[in-house]
């Protein structure tokens, strides 16, 4: 029997998949999980999740449409829904005219940095300050565009419930708590992603495998999808025993061809041991996980107190801008997980979820092997 047939459970039924895994939606400008890799992972049984944090509505509604050109399968859209950001200006310049105003020595900071490098005194061109209307405006899309899943990545999803209910969009939630994973059911999501802190991007502190069966016994019957720190099929194989039933990955995507990172970062990640992705406060004022670079230890190094959101990120694009204007990759941030150490291998994302459902399938035979009398 195919591989995918063995790995088929009656949460793929609920969600219209082969195999309960998921693509997770990543940011990045749109870089990480661009259309391609999305449609190639829903082509290949799983569901893709397009990363639209930060997107505008009009190039959200381009990459669905794109996505559906690609493969007619099941994808989703994931968006950042900010619960609370800092009373800030409305434009990009006002926000970063106000840092140089009351936050003086991180100005000095990044232009010190632009300084080192020799960069260019670039700025994003996009003035938008994402925050909560923003994020609606985007949603407003994905319900137009009949999206059939939607991941909320940060924030309470239970708004958007009625009007999902009612044109069968399924919703998720993430969590990196029980005590916030419990607060998504109490919002009737029909699935939870608990995130370990092993994860890329924003992670909060408990790891997966306390997490894992916390939040499964938390929230049940509701399903829980597992994040953070799976990269192969022992992930997966240990992620269905702590009681998910689905897996939820970034980090090892992230290598995939149809990726749109740059080069130099996914050979970092195929390079680096799983020390190297740390959490630091640099890139947007709350925790993320990264490869620790030279510019998150520059930051650790300086001492100085993290701005809130959004004028830390703000601060921080201004510097990427500059990495970018000047072609130096290997200076632009680049957000993975703990996975990272388990990913050796640049691919197709047709071959990572091959290995996937291949490794999960072998895992499952090899412990029907060594625990015969038991599963008899
Ligand atoms: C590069 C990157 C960007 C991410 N961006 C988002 C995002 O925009 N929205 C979101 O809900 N989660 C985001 N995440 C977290 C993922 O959805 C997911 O929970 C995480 O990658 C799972 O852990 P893993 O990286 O160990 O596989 C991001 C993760 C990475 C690595």
């Amino acid at each position: 029997m195919a591989a995918s047939r063995l790995l088929h459970n009656a949460f793929c039924d609920a969600f219209g998949i082969e195999v309960p895994i998921f693509l997770a939606g990543m940011g990045v400008g749109g870089r990480a999980t661009p259309p391609a890799l999305v449609a190639a992972v829903s082509q290949a049984g799983g569901c893709g999740v397009l990363g639209c944090s930060a997107l505008s509505p009009e190039e959200t509604r381009r990459r669905i449409r794109e996505v559906r050109t690609l493969t007619e399968r099941p994808f989703g859209v994931d968006l950042l829904l900010p619960a609370r950001i800092a009373d800030a200006p409305p434009t990009r310049s006002r926000v970063r005219d106000e840092i140089r105003r009351r936050y003086p020595a991180h100005a000095a900071f990044v232009q010190e940095l632009i300084r080192r490098y020799g960069l260019p005194d670039a700025k994003p061109a996009d003035e938008t300050v994402v925050d909560i209307d923003y994020a609606k405006s985007v949603l407003e899309v994905v319900f137009e565009e009949r999206v059939p899943m939607f991941a909320a990545g940060l924030g309470d999803p239970e708004f958007l419930l009625p009007r999902a209910r009612a044109q069968g969009m399924k919703l998720i939630g993430l969590s990196g708590s029980v005590r916030n994973a419990v607060r998504q059911r109490k919002s009737g999501v029909d699935a939870i992603v608990a995130q370990g802190t092993e994860a890329g991007g924003h992670t909060g502190t408990v790891a997966s495998l306390p997490l894992i069966p916390q939040v499964v016994d938390a929230v049940g019957p509701t399903p829980v999808i597992a994040a953070g720190g799976i990269a192969d099929g022992r992930g997966i194989v240990a992620a269905l025993a702590l009681g998910a039933q689905a897996v939820w990955i970034g980090t090892a995507f992230l290598v995939a061809d149809e990726c749109a990172l740059f080069d130099s970062c996914k050979d970092q990640i195929v390079a680096s041991d799983s020390e190297a992705f740390r959490v630091s406060k640099v890139w947007t004022g709350k925790t993320v996980r990264a490869f620790h670079g030279e510019i998150a230890q520059a930051w650790a190094d300086s001492g100085l107190p993290t701005l809130e959101t959004p004028h830390q990120r703000i601060l921080m694009e201004d510097f990427l801008a500059a990495a970018l204007a000047a072609g130096r990759h290997d200076l632009f941030y680049n957000i993975a997980g703990q996975a990272g150490g388990l990913v050796r291998a640049r691919r197709p994302a047709r071959d990572i979820m091959a290995e996937l459902v291949d490794g999960a399938v072998e895992q499952l035979q090899r412990l029907r092997h060594e625990f015969a009398a038991a599963l008899a």
